[in-house]
């Protein structure tokens, strides 16, 4: 037997095989039911998908702690292109809520019809790029990423797991004036937590009381979502992900980039984004 393949091409996308097979992104694709009620909260990776795999339910809960403090975040809100989708998503009661890292054009068939909600969150490519970085120091089911300088290439090029920033984010984007479809950033979510939680409240057809309010902005601060078990990783053995390396829930913070970035990356970066993103008025977050 050969050694185990760390990841496969699927779609022209590289894709980690310790959670996604052919047949699970297969299966994402051309057999999954969407229902008319289900949540899915869709990321490009490092964009703040625990974050919001945290405030979701809580909404939901109305503040109640209990599902994020007792369940494990990849089982209160899973993946629907993972091996384990089918098993915990299959027969769950609606509404369910679902995570997907998968663009616009690998969605289940049945999406298209369906009138399910979307909260895409997008974040500032330069700090996702950062933030992937260090997972990849960290996350041994990723491919070495080499020095920054490499992987700073590798991310703009689209030659990254998960695949191109750009074309992820290009791919959902035309969706963004649809009633089902509400568009946040991770920077209005750290500068405006409150504001957000209003948005998605309305969103979702959610009444959130002063006392809820206050539960869900407390349990989602950076600080006590890393000391949550549930939601930190931490039950990921050191093999998978080494968090004394660099932690799971790492820094929290916009604007890392800065202690990044040389001059001259800066300057690529902002000249290819422009490119990238001509017409688009993409001014969301890249600055
Ligand atoms: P950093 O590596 O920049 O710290 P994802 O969940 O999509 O993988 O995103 C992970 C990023 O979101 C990490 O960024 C992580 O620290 C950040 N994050 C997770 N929870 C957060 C919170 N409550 N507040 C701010 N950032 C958070």
């Amino acid at each position: 037997m050969g050694e185990p393949q760390p990841n496969i091409v699927h779609e022209g996308i590289l894709w980690p095989t310790h959670v996604h097979s052919e047949e699970s992104l297969r299966y994402a694709r051309e057999e999954f039911q969407v229902r008319g009620d289900d949540v899915f909260i869709v990321t490009y990776p490092k964009s703040g998908t625990t974050w919001m795999q945290e405030i979701v339910p809580l909404i939901y809960s109305n503040g109640d702690l209990t599902p994020v403090l007792t369940i494990q975040s990849w089982q209160r809100v899973p993946w629907l292109e993972h091996k384990y989708s089918k098993m915990l998503l299959e027969n769950r009661p609606s509404p369910r809520l679902i995570t997907t890292h998968l663009p616009y054009h690998l969605m289940p068939k049945s999406f298209d019809t369906s009138k399910a909600k979307v909260i895409y969150v997008a974040r500032n490519p330069k700090d996702v790029l950062v933030s992937f970085f260090h997972y990849h120091n960290m996350a041994t089911f990723l491919e070495n990423p080499g020095t920054f300088e490499e992987f700073f290439h590798r991310f703009l090029e689209g030659k990254v797991m998960f695949g191109c920033w750009f074309d992820h984010v290009k791919s959902w984007w035309p969706l963004k004036d649809q009633d089902n479809f509400l568009f946040l950033t991770y920077e209005e979510t750290l500068q405006d937590m409150r504001g957000v939680l209003v948005k998605l409240g309305e969103f979702l057809g959610k009444q959130l009381s002063d006392n809820a309010i206050e539960a869900i902005v407390n349990q989602s601060k950076f600080n006590n979502m890393k000391h949550n078990k549930m939601s930190n990783y931490s039950f990921v053995p050191k093999e998978l992900m080494d968090q004394t390396k660099s932690n799971f829930l790492r820094k929290g913070i916009a604007g890392d980039w800065k202690n990044h970035f040389t001059t001259a990356q800066t300057e690529y970066f902002n000249s290819l984004f422009a490119e990238r993103t001509k017409g688009l008025n993409f001014t969301f977050c890249n600055d």
